[in-house]
């Protein structure tokens, strides 16, 4: 049995580190795991402006320290200027930019409400290759909401593959079997996230002998086939497929509430967390390409220098972090980061 893993340096190609307090208390816990990450833009208000940018990555390096490199990405809205896209790219500010359907998830309200709107932007993000990050979930309220992801596929995904063929798609934090095949079918322009949620638990996990709110994000958990598919892709080791946490702290008031916020905050054992599932998967061999490889070739960037070693070991997860409650809260993982 293989007791000790070390791989290169990974990275968490989706977080969000939030702004002010919250973003001081959690940056450190990625910047300890991760060398780099792909910071979610979905603040209040919004990222779109590559000043508001620049200005954020400054503080998030104040946040999470030196060792520590936050790749910036856009948030579009329906007015998205190709210009500023260029010019944030050409700057080093901009390595990408996030499409959130209007109303899809956490501040989302100034997300895209027709992808007709964004047309021009993504031609020019197409020619100038900057990835298109993508939150797949379909909001016609009239859409069962297990079935979001799915529906985006067909309403949105293939035309926008269709019309932008060399255009670079992030399908962000896949949850089901019909995004899996869909990646796994689709050319090389496009890959997916997998978060370490989805790949662990069942829709089940939210009616665990009550409403758990801990459990909740979005996309929402799914059936136990469409886990066992994320799994499957996730330790296949093909290269479309690559570690994005979504960690999204929510203070616990906002999260054991009435009308609770969607959000795990994984951050702080995170790679112990994926790690498991490759152990129980058999295809610890996997990970490295997973973690620290898959990634950075899809955007086209350097693989990290260094590395990093986890040992099989019991690794107790509090029960609360401050106000955050962890995701494995209470729980031991069998696996330890050096
Ligand atoms: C995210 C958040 O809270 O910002 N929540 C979540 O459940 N994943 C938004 C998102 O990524 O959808
Ligand atoms: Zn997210």
């Amino acid at each position: 049995m293989t007791d000790t893993i070390t791989i290169r340096r990974p990275d968490d190609w989706h977080v969000h580190l939030r702004d002010g307090d919250m973003l001081e208390r959690v940056a450190p816990y990625t910047a300890r795991q991760f060398a780099r990450a792909i910071i979610m833009p979905n603040l209040a208000p919004p990222v779109t402006s590559v000043e508001q940018a620049a200005a954020y990555r400054d503080r998030i390096i104040a946040a999470a320290g030196p060792n520590f490199t936050p790749l910036m990405t856009a948030y579009l809205t329906d007015q998205a200027d190709p210009h500023d896209l260029a010019r944030g790219l050409a700057d080093g500010v901009w390595v990408a930019a996030k499409l959130y359907p209007a109303g899809a998830t956490t501040n989302s309200a100034s997300g895209v409400t027709d992808i007709a709107n964004i047309r021009p932007a993504l031609a020019r993000m197409e020619k100038i290759g900057m990835p298109l990050l993508v939150h797949g979930e379909a909001t016609d309220p009239e859409v069962d909401v297990f079935d979001r992801e799915a529906m985006f596929i067909d309403h949105i995904l293939t035309g926008l593959i269709a019309d932008f063929p060399a255009l670079k798609i992030v399908f962000e934090h896949i949850t089901t079997r019909q995004a899996a095949q869909f990646v796994a079918d689709a050319p090389a322009t496009v890959a997916a996230t997998i978060t370490p949620q989805h790949l662990h638990l069942s829709r089940n996990a939210l009616f665990d002998g009550g409403l758990r709110p801990h459990a909740y994000c979005l996309p929402v958990l799914k059936r136990e086939e469409h886990r066992l598919a994320v799994r499957a892709a996730a330790t296949s080791g093909s290269p479309k497929y690559f570690l994005g946490t979504d960690s999204a702290p929510h203070a616990r008031d906002a999260k054991e509430s009435a009308c609770g916020c969607a959000g795990i905050f994984n951050a702080p054992f995170a790679l112990e967390s994926y790690a498991s599932v490759f152990d129980e998967e058999g295809a610890l061999d996997k990970f490295e390409g997973f973690a620290a490889e898959h990634g950075p070739r899809f955007y086209g960037l350097p693989l990290n220098q260094g590395s990093v070693t986890l040992h099989r070991a019991p690794n107790q997860v509090p029960d609360a972090i401050g106000d955050l409650i962890p995701f494995h809260a209470g729980q031991a993982l069998g696996w330890r980061l050096a």
